[in-house]
Parts: structure tokens; sequence; C-alpha cells
């Protein structure tokens, strides 16, 4: 882990196994109306990312690849929450967000993950955390995630200290 500056976290993961406890990492602390976006090419982890995320914020069913579908919604047991899990790969614009009720989601009682946030970016709230997926080598990532607004440098900063203790 590089510290580079205090809202960007520079992270190597060698492994699926060591992105998913990553995201479990990061699912713990999120909380309604979390902004988390997911970038990279094809094949980068987002979904094995976001994966992790469900386990540690605690879904139900296991977040899976909603390339089909374009929103996952899930539940947890204790309260009303829903962590709403976006793949826009086939979503052109803002104009077409709209049509899968993108307000409606960022109005609803719950985290929202995304990947390919860079298509709808101007629809994108501009407090967010970033996370850019970078392949290095056939099991290597490199994870550079970037907290843009209080909530999520101050969350950043939570994942830091919890992941690495530092
Ligand atoms: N360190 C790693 N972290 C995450 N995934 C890895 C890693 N090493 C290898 N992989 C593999 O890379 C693939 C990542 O697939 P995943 O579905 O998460 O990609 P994606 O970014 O969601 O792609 P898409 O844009 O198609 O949705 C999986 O097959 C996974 O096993
Ligand atoms: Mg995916």
């Amino acid at each position: 882990m590089a510290i580079i500056r205090d809202d960007q976290l520079d992270i190597i993961s060698h492994s699926p196994e060591q992105t998913v406890r990553l995201g479990a990492r990061l699912g713990k602390l999120l909380v309604p109306g979390d902004i988390i976006c997911l970038s990279g090419e094809m094949g980068a982890g987002k979904t094995v990312f976001a994966s992790g995320v469900g386990q540690g914020w605690g879904t139900l069913n296991t977040v899976t690849s909603p390339t089909f579908t374009v929103v996952h919604q899930h539940r947890r047991k204790g309260d009303s929450q829903r962590l709403h899990h976006l793949d826009l790969y086939r979503i052109q614009n803002e104009t077409e967000v709209d049509s899968i009720g993108w307000e409606d989601i960022l109005d609803d009682n719950g985290p929202v993950i995304l990947e390919w946030p860079e298509h709808i970016r101007d629809a994108i709230p501009t407090q967010h955390l970033w996370i850019a997926i970078r392949v290095i080598e056939v099991t290597r990532r490199n994870l550079l995630m970037e907290g843009v607004g209080k909530r999520y440098t101050h969350l950043l900063n939570q994942f830091r200290e919890q992941t690495f203790g530092v």
C-alpha cells in the first residue's frame, strides 16, 4: 500500500480472493447514500470487488455480474436498506440511465455500486468513492481508490485504518 495523498489509496491485490476481502472491508463501512464507482476494463475485477462489498455489507444473496439486467438490488437481515449494484456497460449516456430509474436509486435508502461509471459521468453525484482497477498480471490488480468529498475521504481513511492499521 502506498499513501500518496490523504484522499487516495494505492493497493496491489495478488488474487481474486484478496480483492473480495478488500471489497468486504469496504462493504462493512457503507452507509445509505454512499456511491462507489468501480472503473476498469472488462475482466479487471469490478464484479469480484463488488461481490466482496456485498459480503461485507451482509447481502442475503451473492453479488454477481448483472450484465443483462443493469440493476441488481440486494437486501440484508436487520434493516430495510437495499444495496444497489449497477452494470452500466450497455448504458450509453446520462439520458439512458434515467430510463432505468437512476433518480429513484439515488433517492433510495441504500449504498450504490456502479460498474462502468464513466458511461454516466455527468449523472454521478459530485461526492463519491472512485476505484480504478487495473490489470497488472494474470492474478495481480492495482486498485487506486480516491475519495471525492468529505464523506469519502473519511470513508477512505476508515478503510485504510481497518485494512492496514495505519
Ligand atoms: N487479483 C484479482 N482481483 C480480481 N479478479 C482477479 C484477480 N486476479 C484474477 N482475477 C480474475 O479476473 C476476473 C475479473 O472478473 P470480473 O467479472 O470481476 O471483471 P469485471 O471488471 O467485472 O468485468 P466486466 O466489465 O466484464 O463486468 C475474474 O475471472 C477473476 O478471477
Ligand atoms: Mg462486471
